[in-house]
């Protein structure tokens, strides 16, 4: 594979998909080709997973059944879409990834990290990102972020202490293979996350161009 496979992670509300655009746009405009997606979805059925996922329901989902979705979303989106994408030499802008298994269904819902593991080699193979990009903020900010968009998706509801924890796996991971992550305080103004974006930049086009 010779394209270049970029995640951005981080709790609700941390601006991913803003910042996923901005930056998506600073590399277009130096001629690199960037595809833009997202996790859980991407395709017309992951996409349909996803609506499983985050639309509240009566019936409580099981933790292993949630997790089982999400990786059955994330083949497809590797079948239909990353994959083809890498091969073609293109630079992917996956907004959320298997970190955020990691985060949410391991963190969030105590699924070990072990089950989680297994999942990501039998779904993915060899394939990691080979950066991301992780937005942390404070969670109250994020929550707040989120609620002012509107209705609460199924993993918005949950408490504080999930958040929590979702937040701290983000940064334990982080720190366990600092190579492939940059940190951005996500908790700043839009001009200063994109500031530091901008910051990023010159290394990013070298590694776009690799
Ligand atoms: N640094 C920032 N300061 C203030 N508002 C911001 C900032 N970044 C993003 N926002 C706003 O916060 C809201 C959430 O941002 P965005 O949708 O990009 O977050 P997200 O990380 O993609 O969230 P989710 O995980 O829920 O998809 C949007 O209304 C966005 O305009
Ligand atoms: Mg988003």
């Amino acid at each position: 594979m010779s394209g270049l496979f970029i995640t951005l992670e981080g709790p609700e509300g941390a601006g991913k998909s803003t910042n996923r655009d901005y930056l998506a746009a600073r590399l277009s405009e130096q001629g690199i080709e960037v595809l833009l997606t997202r996790e859980p979805g991407g395709t017309p059925l992951a996409e349909r997973v996803r609506e499983l996922l985050l639309t509240p329901s009566a019936e409580p989902m099981a933790a292993d059944t949630e997790l089982l979705l999400v990786f059955a979303a994330r083949a497809q989106h590797l079948a239909e879409v990353i994959r083809p994408a890498l091969a073609r030499g293109s630079v992917v802008l996956c907004d959320r990834f298997t970190d955020a298994t990691y985060a949410y269904q391991g963190g969030g819902r105590g699924l070990s990290v072990e089950r989680i593991a297994q999942l990501e080699t039998f779904v993915q193979g060899e394939l990691r990102p080979d950066l991301t990009l992780l937005f942390d903020l404070p969670i109250e900010v994020g929550l707040a972020r989120a609620a002012a968009r509107g209705r609460l998706d199924r993993f918005e509801q949950e408490g504080r202490s999930f958040f929590e924890a979702v937040r701290q796996t983000y940064l334990e991971r982080a720190a366990q293979a600092p190579s492939r992550y940059r940190i951005l305080d996500a908790g700043q103004s839009l001009v200063q996350v994109q500031s530091a974006l901008d910051a990023l930049l010159p290394e990013l086009l070298v590694r776009c161009r690799g």
